[in-house]
């Protein structure tokens, strides 16, 4: 096993959702695999067991044999119980990452070139980056509801796993001391909220993210039973708390500032220092840079992260910004290996 990977082993035992994860992971670094996955469900969006009546179905020998070695489907044909197993508790999950992968893959093969010369071109042209246009969650209407969900499952897919571990790494360097009130800058509909609220002491928890992702956003909370609530707008425009509703104890950006180009990100989080109460914390959450330390081993699911390679910085340059922003400010950073090395920043204001 990998050393990064294994680094998630705490004490040589493997939680549940760390196994869970494990198994999606190296499901997800055979791209046969994904190829043939992919090409059984693309063509439907199953959900629930039904999913799983397309790998009992006639399929040719090659296809058997590939998912065989991927232990997807076993010695008597049918599926494992532990493909099963992740089936059941990820399915629509697993379906949105290994489609994501397989654009990624193909923007990658396509426009490889223009990402190494001018990462600006590549975005241009990868699909990935037409998928993820935030400009749709500020339309009304249901068209815009449909493109906006297309991508917040992905994103809600990687969370569920990022959640548990990034919380309790949140959780170790905020040592809170009373409930605290949360607000989530980009916080998507929820999913990583939903980890956290089971780590932290919480007095009330507000996501600000766009109009349409805060809708899909109350609507899963609710199914979800997450108590949240959901502030849509523009978090360059708009103010952080609303007249009526305390400042914050804690702000939170997991995996948002890397979307944003340095002098962006240095406003976001002038914002934060500003609207965080006097000893309270900016959290920071993100990959580190796509550097060959930083990663793990070889496998297909890195496509999924390459194409964001140029976006992902150390956790020195947000220490600088945040240091530049306010030169007194308690920065304690502590690293956290998932698919790749993260590091969670907890900044705390004097
Ligand atoms: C890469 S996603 C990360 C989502 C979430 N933090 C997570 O890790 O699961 C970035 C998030 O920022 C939100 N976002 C992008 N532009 C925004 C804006 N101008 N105002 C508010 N939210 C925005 C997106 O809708 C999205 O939920």
């Amino acid at each position: 096993m990998h050393a990064l990977r294994s680094l998630l082993v705490n004490g040589g035992e493997i939680s549940p959702i760390e196994h869970l994860r494990n198994t999606e992971e190296t499901l997800l670094s055979d791209l046969s695999a994904l190829i043939v996955l992919g090409a059984i469900f693309g063509r439907a969006a199953p959900s629930g067991d039904a999913g799983l009546a397309g790998l009992r179905a006639d399929l040719p020998p090659s296809a058997v044999a590939v998912l065989t070695r991927a232990g997807v489907i076993g010695a008597d044909g049918g599926v494992t119980a532990r493909f099963a197993a992740l089936w059941q508790a990820r399915g629509p999950a697993l379906l949105a990452r290994i489609d994501f992968i397989l654009k990624a893959t193909r923007d990658l093969i396509d426009h490889g070139d223009a990402l190494l010369a001018d990462p600006a071109r590549f975005m241009q042209r990868a699909s990935v980056f037409a998928m993820f246009d935030y400009s749709r969650g500020f339309e009304p209407g249901p068209a815009a509801r449909a493109d906006t969900e297309r991508w917040t499952r992905y994103v809600a897919a990687l969370s569920d796993l990022e959640g548990p571990p990034l919380s309790e790494a949140i959780a170790a360097l905020v040592a809170p001391t009373r409930p605290l009130r949360i607000l989530e800058i980009g916080g998507n509909i929820g999913a990583f909220a939903a980890h956290l609220i089971r780590r932290l002491p919480v007095a009330d928890y507000t996501i600000l993210d766009i109009p349409q992702v805060c809708a899909i956003g109350a609507d899963h909370a609710r199914a979800a039973g997450v108590d949240v609530r959901f502030r849509p707008g523009d978090m360059h425009r708009m103010a952080w708390s609303d007249g009526g509703v305390a400042r914050p104890d804690c702000i939170v950006l997991k995996s948002v500032l890397h979307d944003w180009p340095l002098d962006r990100a240095r406003q976001v989080l002038e914002r934060a220092l500003e609207a965080v109460v006097p000893g309270g914390q900016v959290v920071i959450a993100e990959r580190c840079a796509f550097r060959a330390e930083n990663l793990g081993l070889p496998a297909a699911s890195d496509a999924a992260n390459m194409v964001f390679a140029p976006f992902y910085r150390d956790a020195s340059v947000y220490k600088g910004l945040l240091h530049a922003l306010a030169p007194s400010i308690k920065v304690d950073v502590t690293p956290v290996v998932l698919d790749m090395r993260w590091f969670v920043m907890v900044a705390t204001r004097s």
